[in-house]
């Protein structure tokens, strides 16, 4: 008994309705998160070859585009900010008027409900790249821990509702919570980058924010892809340092990450669906390799049912369209 031929599975595969009704995950509009690149400036607006449809705007230009986002129904945003200069402490980072405070406070007089995350590192900002501050060649990670902490208190004084530390350095978001509490922002709330991975997928940003790293690479503080285990001491350890949200990325090559997270722990999971993931599918798309309507649904649903409850994806806009359909 309960095997073939008594047990079909086809059966319940027949008709759209009843997969629909026996369909197990659903994306939602809710889980998408829109990452939106600031450039210090007036009236630019520069398209970024490797990520097709992706722009990077000037605050001043930020109206189009934040209509654009709401109407669709894009509940969230997380800011990047690309500086007019940089500098080796990344002074533009916690400028309180530098790039992505203007674009904060633009965007809360646009729309107010919109959710604002914040990335905080300062690999956008300083001249050699790195996500801390350099000393003898390394990157110092005790010494870079308040330049994060006053990066996140000056978001949280434009109005952001989320800052999301990327930078990877042991012992950021313990700092960065008492610097937010102390300065009386104990209700922004933290998404940390929790396992972020040495990857080769985030090359089209870092063409985006100009933020390759002008010496060595990111290994000496971003995680080691083979690892997993590790993953969720970090998680452990941001949850404990006062994260409200954790993070895996990438997410595509780390789907077993998010599912093992998602079993380890309680607090909302985020995934990000990196640049490179994103170059790929459009590069394909346009080369009529692949649908990519299905592709992409078929990527963020993928992504969901590993275990992520949001999703931080540059398909966030056409996903929208087609979720609504
Ligand atoms: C900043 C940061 C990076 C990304 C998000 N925040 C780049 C990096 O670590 O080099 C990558 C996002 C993407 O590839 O879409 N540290």
């Amino acid at each position: 008994m309960a095997g073939f031929p008594q047990v079909r599975l086809r059966r319940l595969r027949r008709t759209e309705a009843l997969r629909s009704m026996v369909r197990e995950t659903q994306v939602h509009l809710d889980d998408l998160i829109y990452p939106v690149f600031v450039v210090e400036g007036k009236g630019l607006r520069q398209e970024i070859a490797s990520m097709p449809g992706v722009s990077r705007l000037s605050p001043d230009l930020l109206g189009d585009e934040i209509d654009d986002i709401t109407s669709l129904g894009i509940r969230a945003v997380l800011l990047f900010g690309i500086p007019a200069e940089k500098d080796d402490l990344g002074s533009g980072a916690y400028d309180p008027t530098g790039v992505v405070q203007q674009a904060v406070r633009t965007i809360k007089k646009l729309a107010p409900h919109l959710v604002v995350l914040t990335d905080v590192c300062l690999c956008e900002y300083t001249s050699h790249g790195h996500c801390g501050i350099v000393a003898d060649g390394d990157v110092d990670n005790d010494h870079t821990l308040g330049f994060l902490a006053d990066m996140a208190v000056s978001h949280a004084e434009a109005g952001t509702d989320l800052v999301c530390p990327s930078d990877m350095m042991d012992g950021r978001v313990g700092v960065i919570r008492e610097a937010l509490d102390e300065s009386g922002f104990d209700d922004v709330a933290i998404l940390s980058y929790s396992a972020k991975y040495a990857s080769a997928f985030y090359g089209p940003f870092r063409e985006a924010a100009g933020s390759a790293p002008q010496f060595g690479d990111r290994r000496s503080y971003q995680m080691d892809p083979p690892n997993w285990r590790e993953a969720l001491r970090e998680v452990e350890q941001d949850i404990e340092e006062g994260a409200d949200m954790v993070m895996v990325k990438p997410a595509l090559p780390y789907l077993d990450v998010i599912s093992r997270v998602r079993e380890a722990v309680d607090v909302p999971l985020a995934a990000y669906n990196v640049s490179g993931e994103y170059a790929m599918v459009k590069a394909a798309a346009n080369q009529g390799w692949i649908e990519e309507q299905r592709a992409v649904l078929e990527v963020l649903t993928a992504i969901k049912r590993a275990g992520a409850d949001l999703i931080i994806t540059y398909h966030a806009r056409e996903a929208a369209r087609w979720l609504r359909e």
